[in-house]
């Protein structure tokens, strides 16, 4: 059967906000230390303040446009006073969430928001709830970006810097549910009017995000949108992970199809899980003023080559990459509702799209998406209808197929399409309806195998490549979509 695409002529308003493409950098595992930061001190590997060159090249050309720091579960132990000044002089703590580590604290706020600068992405401050203490958290709104004088921002010269960031996005605590602090709904939509009170705007135009629901938890968005009054929040969060297997720690099934199977579910999961969270939101905000924040998505396994459970180090594979282009597109879709969202982590953690070890990185499949998706950034959305095959595991299913479409402001349209099928390939129709184009052309992201992996002996084995297989006839395009693979159409 044949896979059908129809652009609709829905609203041509919707706008999929550029922050739909973020990430997050946790003081976890190798993320931070040796990931991202090398230290200013070396000189074997070069870095710009001590950030790796590499990294930051390779983030630049994924149009980075936010990242959230510190955490995750970190920010909730995480004081900021302990992150400033000079290094020498910063305590030591336990980092006591992942593996009891010593933090040395010698990455801290300077470091994080001059890097969010070199790379041209918007920083999100996760603040801490959970342990911290409301002063605190407004201290640190005060000393980042308050640009008179005051006792923060005196402190924020001292420390060398004269003008205030300007710091938009804010996380009242992460996970209040758990690590974040073990709260109820109720209790936390309290904890949060009282923090998000006395975070001062200063012109800034803060957009406050509220610790969301764990995956299916509908009560938790609900009481928050009944409990908090509306101007003071401007989003809310949602975590969801694939998640397979944990607690199977060392199996060496991992992938049976079934396995595999159950991972895409978990994933396609996302789709009601904003649709339902979204509809609880329409309820008591029909205009869309409060956001769905994504703030964490991907894929969390245990047994993959190369995994270190404690750190969540994980090889990334095209399972993967197809796992990050359907989540986008679910994302895409639901454009008007969410617009924020933050892929978990960016180098060496989880579903990173940037692994390193020693001097050498690469760009995991992962990367690619989200390099080849950077043309929906700030797109406006073309709404459309997909009648899709089933990928199958016993009487269970889910769509083979995904997609989004957008229209630039230049006026070029783009198609992204996932086949998840690990065995078939699909045969794509898309009906573009009143639409026409003179041309289009592609990029395609697949490999030999499902989980064939960049590695740092072959670190470009998977990347884009060009796909022009697709035909233009009238409003009719037609393609065939490989197993496992993501394509990116443009049509002129
Ligand atoms: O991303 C890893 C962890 O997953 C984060 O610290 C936490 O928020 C979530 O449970």
């Amino acid at each position: 059967a044949q896979n059908v695409v129809k652009f609709t002529a829905g609203p041509d308003t919707i706008v999929i906000n550029k922050h739909i493409y973020g990430h997050f950098a946790e003081h976890l595992g190798r993320c931070i230390y040796d990931g991202l930061y090398v230290g200013e001190d070396n000189k074997t590997l070069a870095n710009t303040d001590g950030v790796r060159n590499d990294v930051i090249a390779a983030l630049k050309n994924l149009h980075i446009p936010n990242l959230r720091w510190p955490g995750g579960c970190f920010a909730d132990t995480y004081h900021w006073k302990d992150g400033i000044g000079p290094k020498d002089k910063r305590p030591s703590i336990v980092n006591t969430w992942w593996g009891g580590v010593t933090e040395n604290n010698s990455f801290g706020t300077h470091d994080f928001l001059n890097l969010c600068e070199r790379l041209g992405a918007e920083p999100y401050l996760a603040g801490n709830v959970g342990s911290g203490e409301v002063q605190e958290l407004a201290d640190w709104v005060q000393y980042v970006n308050f640009d008179g004088k005051s006792p923060m921002s005196d402190l924020r010269r001292t420390n060398g810097r004269e003008k205030p960031w300007k710091v938009k996005f804010w996380g009242v605590g992460n996970e209040a549910w758990g690590c974040g602090g073990n709260m109820t709904p109720d209790y936390y939509a309290d904890v949060y009017r009282r923090y998000a009170t006395f975070m001062a705007d200063n012109g800034v135009g803060l957009f406050r995000i509220a610790s969301g629901a764990n995956s299916a938890d509908y009560n938790w968005t609900e009481t928050l949108m009944k409990k908090i009054p509306h101007g003071l929040i401007q989003g809310i969060a949602l975590h969801h992970y694939a998640v397979i297997n944990w607690g199977k720690k060392g199996s060496s099934t991992m992938y049976t199809d079934e396995e595999y199977f159950k991972t895409m579910q978990s994933a396609w999961f996302m789709n009601e899980l904003v649709e339902k969270h979204a509809a609880i939101m329409d309820k008591y905000d029909p205009e869309k003023k409060i956001a769905l924040v994504v703030d964490e998505w991907g894929g969390w396994y245990d047994v993959e080559p190369g995994t270190n459970p404690g750190f969540l180090y994980q090889q990334n594979t095209m399972r993967d990459a197809v796992l990050a282009g359907m989540t986008l597109n679910i994302f895409n879709n639901h454009a008007d509702r969410v617009r924020m969202a933050n892929l978990a982590q960016t180098v060496n953690v989880l579903q990173a799209v940037i692994l390193t070890e020693g001097d050498k990185m690469l760009m995991t499949p992962t990367y690619h998406v989200l390099e080849m998706y950077k043309i929906h950034q700030d797109a406006k959305l073309i709404p459309i209808q997909l009648t899709s095959n089933d990928l199958t595991f016993g009487q269970e299913k889910i769509p083979a197929v995904s997609a989004a479409a957008s229209i630039t402001t230049n006026g070029k349209t783009h198609v992204s399409l996932v086949n998840i099928d690990p065995k078939k390939e699909q045969k794509i129709t898309i009906d573009l309806a009143d639409k026409r184009y003179g041309t289009v052309h592609g990029r395609l992201l697949t490999s030999k195998k499902l989980r064939d992996f960049n590695s740092f002996e072959k670190p470009a084995y998977i990347k884009p490549r060009e796909f022009n297989e697709a035909q233009l006839k009238g409003n009719q395009l037609s393609l065939n979509l490989p197993p496992f693979s993501v394509v990116v159409l443009t049509l002129e």
